[in-house]
């Protein structure tokens, strides 16, 4: 039985990661950080506790005692590194302390498998907010398109993705970074545009608010659903060479698309139910994301298999359903 470690096992990718790492046979180790609501540590993997081959230990990727413990307790095959502040905007406000996290964190793992000697495979979830606006003549961003972040978090995203190779290179670290493009479920967090759109739709048309308040709504985005984006981590992992791979759609669509599709869905009218905040607004923008990712198709044969309109009705659904 395959031993894996998850940190960040209680975020959104945490969930459909533990989910189908337990339908393939794995025994599941994810570290969730000590709340003072206990409930909230493991919402998102609250169904998955009665599993005799899934467990929870506490930690945190910034306390390097921790991580070294943890993992040489654990011994894991495989290391899946999903923690981090990843809010782009909270970054701007919060640039230490989500560069401690999302950037020297990493360190942290890297330095515990290199010094326990431990035999396993990392994935490191560096992230297309590394381009910034960066993109290539055909328009497409992949894994040779110059990296070039516009804020703090794709600035400590890519301080972890140089870290991983110079380990991968320097010292044999099989670490595998997974470049992946937005992705989105029904258990995205609500202050992500597509959770905030949808739950705030949802809210105006039940009467409970009056409008859904967002910010720049001419920025693009490559939106997948986060169950294809966790297959695509598993299906990295079992390949022979570490190395880094773009993950995403192709497809590209503007927050005024995801807009005008959840109100229509709903019957919402965007004279009425929709302002615009400055509040919302970024210091800097990373205005369009479209991923290139051949190089990860051609060696595995994944492809996404939910389009972005029925993981939006999948999220109205499941927000409908909590009134
Ligand atoms: P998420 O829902 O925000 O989950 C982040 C996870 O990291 C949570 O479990 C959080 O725990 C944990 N965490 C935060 N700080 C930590 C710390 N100091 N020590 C240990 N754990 C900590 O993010 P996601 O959407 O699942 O994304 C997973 C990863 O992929 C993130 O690293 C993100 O930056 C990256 N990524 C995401 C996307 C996307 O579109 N979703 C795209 C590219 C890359 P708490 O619950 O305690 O806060
Ligand atoms: N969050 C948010 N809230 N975004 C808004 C709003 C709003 O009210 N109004 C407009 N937007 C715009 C943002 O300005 C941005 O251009 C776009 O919607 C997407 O914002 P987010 O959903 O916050 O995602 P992100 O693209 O900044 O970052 C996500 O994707 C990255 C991968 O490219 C996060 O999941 C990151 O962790 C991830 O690495």
């Amino acid at each position: 039985m395959k031993k894996a470690l998850i940190y960040g096992v209680s975020g959104q990718d945490g969930r459909y990661l533990s989910e189908l790492l337990l339908e393939q046979g794995y025994s599941v180790v994810g570290v969730v950080r000590r709340q003072s609501v206990a409930e909230n540590q493991t919402t998102r993997v609250e169904h998955l506790l009665s599993n005799p081959n899934f467990s929870v230990v506490y930690g945190d990727i910034t306390d390097p005692l921790r991580v070294y413990d943890t993992i040489k307790q654990v011994k894991p095959n495989e290391i899946y590194n999903l923690a981090a502040q990843s809010q782009v905007q909270n970054s701007f406000n919060m640039p230490r302390y989500t560069g401690e996290v999302a950037g020297l964190g990493v360190l942290n793992i890297l330095n515990a498998i290199l010094s326990e000697g431990i035999d396993c495979k990392m994935y490191q979830a560096s992230t297309s907010e590394m381009f910034g606006n960066s993109i290539d003549e055909d328009s497409y961003q992949r894994e040779t398109t110059p990296f070039n972040p516009v804020s703090p978090y794709g600035s400590a995203k890519l301080f972890a993705h140089n870290l991983c190779q110079n380990y991968r290179d320097s010292y044999g670290i099989r670490v595998f970074c997974g470049i992946l493009f937005n992705h989105e479920s029904p258990y995205r967090g609500s202050t992500f545009v597509t959770g905030k759109v949808v739950k705030d739709a949802v809210l105006v048309a039940n009467g409970k608010k009056e409008k859904v308040v967002l910010g720049n709504l001419h920025s693009a985005r490559d939106f997948g659903h986060a169950k294809d984006y966790v297959r695509a981590m598993q299906m990295m992992l079992q390949l022979e060479k570490a190395d880094d791979f773009v993950v995403s759609t192709g497809i590209s669509h503007t927050i005024n698309y995801l807009v005008d599709y959840v109100f229509e869905k709903l019957n919402l009218d965007r004279a009425k139910n929709l302002e615009i905040s400055n509040k919302y607004l970024r210091p800097n923008e990373l205005h369009l994301l479209r991923g290139d990712s051949a190089k990860f198709r051609r060696k595995t044969g994944w492809k996404p298999e939910i389009s972005f309109e029925s993981m939006l009705d999948e999220m109205i659904e499941h927000q409908k359903n909590k009134f």
